[in-house]
C-alpha cells in the first residue's frame, strides 16, 4: 500500500493506493488562509501537520488493515511557501505562501544585484517565489532572519516532521529561485545574491527517490509498522502531472484549483522568462516542465461566493447547463496580482461592463469567463515559448463544473479531457511517487494516463463571441496597469 498526501492551500488530501494503483480510500481535511495585511497570505505550518494527522486518522478508520501495510508515502505540496526554522527545528513565523504579494520590491533588488538571475533560474523573479520572501524578512523582520537555520517548502516541513530529514525535490526546489534549474542543483550565486547559505537549504532529491523513513514514534501513532519510506514527492502541479501521466514531452494539463495552472512536460530545459512562463524541473528524473500560473482561479469564485454568501457550487449551478455565450460583464481575476503573463504583484482585479441589469448570475459567469481568459493568456505565453498545446487534461476542484470546462475548452480552442477520479490530482501523483520510491519501479511504467471519463470540446457556435470577448479582456491590463 502507498499513501499520497497533497498539501494544498485550501485542504490536505490523502489517497491510499495498492500495488496495482487501485484507489483504496481517500480523505481530506480543510485549511484556512490568513491575510493579516492587504496582499499577504500566510498559514501556520502546525495546521498542515494537524490536518495530515486527521487525514491519516480518517483513512485508518476506513481501512485499518490497508494502512498497516503502507510501505511508502509521497507528498505533493503547494509550492514556494517560506517555512522558516531555527536551529532546533522550531517554526519562526507563519509560512509566507505562494500567493503572497508583499515582496515585489525585493524582486527588483534581486535583478539589480544579480543580473544573471534569469539565466541561472530560467525564470523572472516573482513575489510568489521563496527567495524574494527571505529578502523581505531580512528587511522587515531582521531578528527572525538572523535565526533562520533552514528554509523549507510546505510539504518538506511535513517530511521533516515525519522523518527528521531536511530534504526537497527538484520540482518544488525550482520554485525557490535558488535552484540552477538546468543542472538540478542549488546555485551558490543565487544564494549569495539573496544573503543565504547552502547549509540553510535542504538536501535535494528526485521526486521518485526515497528520502528517509518515518520515525518509529510516528509509525506507532499512525499504525504503519513497516515504517514507510518517504519519496521526494513534488510541487503540486508536477505531482498532479505525475498523477495523470503527463511526463512525456508535450503532454499538457490544466489545474483548476485555488491557483490555475497550464502545465506542459518537456524532455529538456526550455526557459522563456519573458512572459512569466515558469521553467521548472519535473518531479521525475531528467525531465522539466513549463507552466503558466494564474494566482486566483477557484479562489476568484470563492471570493465572489463569500461576498454573495452563496456556496460556489450553488453559484455555478444557477447558470444551468447550456452555454449561450460570454457574460455581458468582464472580470480580471488578479485578486492577488498575477504571474503569467504579466508578472505583476501589485495589480488587482477588476469588473467591467457592469450595468443596472447585471445580476449575480452574470457576475458569476464573468468570473468563470475571466479565469478561462487567464488560461488563454497562459496558452499564448506558452506558444510564444515555442510550445504548442493541442489537447489538455483537466484536474482540480473547478472541474466539477462542466459549464466552466465548456467555457475553458471554447476559449482555449482545444479539447479538454476529464480523467476518471479527476479530483485526486497531486495526492494520486504523490502515491505514485511513494510506490516508485519504495519499489524502485520506473516512472516510465508507473506514470500511465488515466482513462478519460469525458472529453469537453470547444463549442464552435459561440467561439466567435468568446474570441471577441477575449480580445476585450486583453485590453484591460494595459489600460489599468498604472492604477495601483
Ligand atoms: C505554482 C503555484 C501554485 C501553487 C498552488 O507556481 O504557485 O500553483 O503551487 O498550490
Amino acid at each position: 500500500m502507498y499513501l499520497g498526501l497533497d498539501f494544498g492551500t485550501s485542504s490536505v488530501k490523502g489517497v491510499l493506493i495498492d500495488a496495482k494503483q487501485k484507489i483504496i480510500a481517500t480523505a481530506s481535511s480543510p485549511l484556512k488562509v490568513s491575510r493579516p495585511h492587504p496582499g499577504w497570505s500566510e498559514q501556520n505550518p502546525e495546521h498542515w501537520w494537524k490536518a495530515a494527522n486527521l487525514v491519516v486518522a480518517q483513512l485508518r478508520k476506513a481501512k485499518p488493515k490497508a494502512i498497516a501495510q503502507v510501505a511508502g508515502i509521497g507528498m505533493s505540496g503547494q509550492q514556494h511557501g517560506a517555512t522558516l526554522l531555527d536551529k532546533s527545528g522550531k517554526v519562526l513565523r507563519p509560512c509566507i505562501l505562494w500567493n503572497d504579494a508583499r515582496s515585489f520590491e525585493e524582486c527588483k533588488d534581486i535583478l539589480a544585484t544579480c543580473p544573471e538571475a534569469m539565466d541561472i533560474t530560467g525564470n523572472i523573479p516573482l513575489a510568489g517565489f521563496t527567495a524574494p520572501k527571505l529578502l523581505w524578512v531580512r528587511k522587515h523582520e531582521r531578528k527572525i532572519f538572523d535565526q533562520v537555520a533552514k528554509v523549507l517548502l510546505p510539504k518538506d516541513y511535513i517530511r521533516f516532521r515525519m522523518t527528521g530529514t531536511y530534504g526537497s525535490d527538484m520540482s518544488d526546489a525550482s520554485g525557490t529561485y535558488w535552484l540552477d534549474v538546468a543542472n538540478r542543483k542549488w546555485s551558490d550565486r543565487m544564494l549569495t545574491a539573496t544573503h543565504m547559505r547552502r547549509d540553510q537549504m535542504p538536501e535535494l532529491f528526485e521526486g521518485t527517490d526515497a528520502t528517509g523513513q518515518i520515525t518509529p514514534a510516528l509509525a506507532k501513532a499512525w499504525g504503519m509498522p513497516l515504517r514507510p519510506v518517504v519519496a521526494g514527492g513534488g510541487g503540486d502541479n508536477a505531482a498532479a502531472a505525475v498523477g495523470i501521466g503527463a511526463v512525456k514531452d508535450g503532454q499538457a494539463l490544466i489545474s483548476i484549483g485555488t491557483s490555475g495552472v497550464m502545465f506542459v512536460s518537456n524532455d529538456k530545459y526550455s526557459p522563456n522568462a519573458g512572459k512569466a512562463v515558469h521553467a521548472f524541473c519535473h518531479a521525475v528524473p531528467n525531465t522539466w516542465h513549463q507552466m503558466g500560473v494564474i494566482l486566483s482561479a477557484t479562489d476568484s469564485l470563492e471570493w465572489l461566493a463569500g461576498l454573495l454568501k452563496t456556496p460556489a457550487p450553488k453559484l455555478t449551478a444557477a447558470l444551468g447547463k447550456k452555454l449561450e455565450g460570454p457574460s455581458s460583464a468582464l472580470f480580471l481575476p488578479y485578486l492577488s496580482g498575477e504571474r503569467t503573463p504579466v508578472g505583476d504583484a501589485q495589480i488587482r482585479g477588476a469588473f467591467l461592463g457592469l450595468a443596472h441589469e447585471t445580476s449575480e448570475k452574470e457576475m458569476t459567469h464573468a468570473v468563470m469567463d475571466g479565469v478561462a481568459f487567464a488560461f488563454r493568456d497562459s496558452l499564448e505565453a506558452l506558444k510564444d515559448a515555442g510550445t504548442n498545446v493541442t489537447r489538455v487534461m483537466a484536474v482540480g476542484g473547478g472541474t466539477h463544473s462542466e459549464l466552466w470546462l465548456k467555457v475553458i475548452a471554447t476559449v482555449l480552442g482545444v479539447p479538454v479531457d476529464l480523467p476518471v477520479a479527476g479530483d485526486v490530482g497531486g495526492a494520486f501523483g504523490g502515491a505514485r511517487m511513494a510506490l516508485m520510491a519504495a519499489t524502485g519501479a520506473s516512472y516510465k511504467t508507473i506514470c500511465t494516463a488515466p482513462k478519460v471519463a469525458k472529453t469537453i470540446l470547444p463549442d464552435s457556435k459561440i467561439k466567435a463571441a468568446y474570441e471577441a470577448a477575449y480580445k476585450n479582456y486583453t485590453k484591460i491590463y494595459p489600460a489599468i496597469k498604472d492604477i495601483k
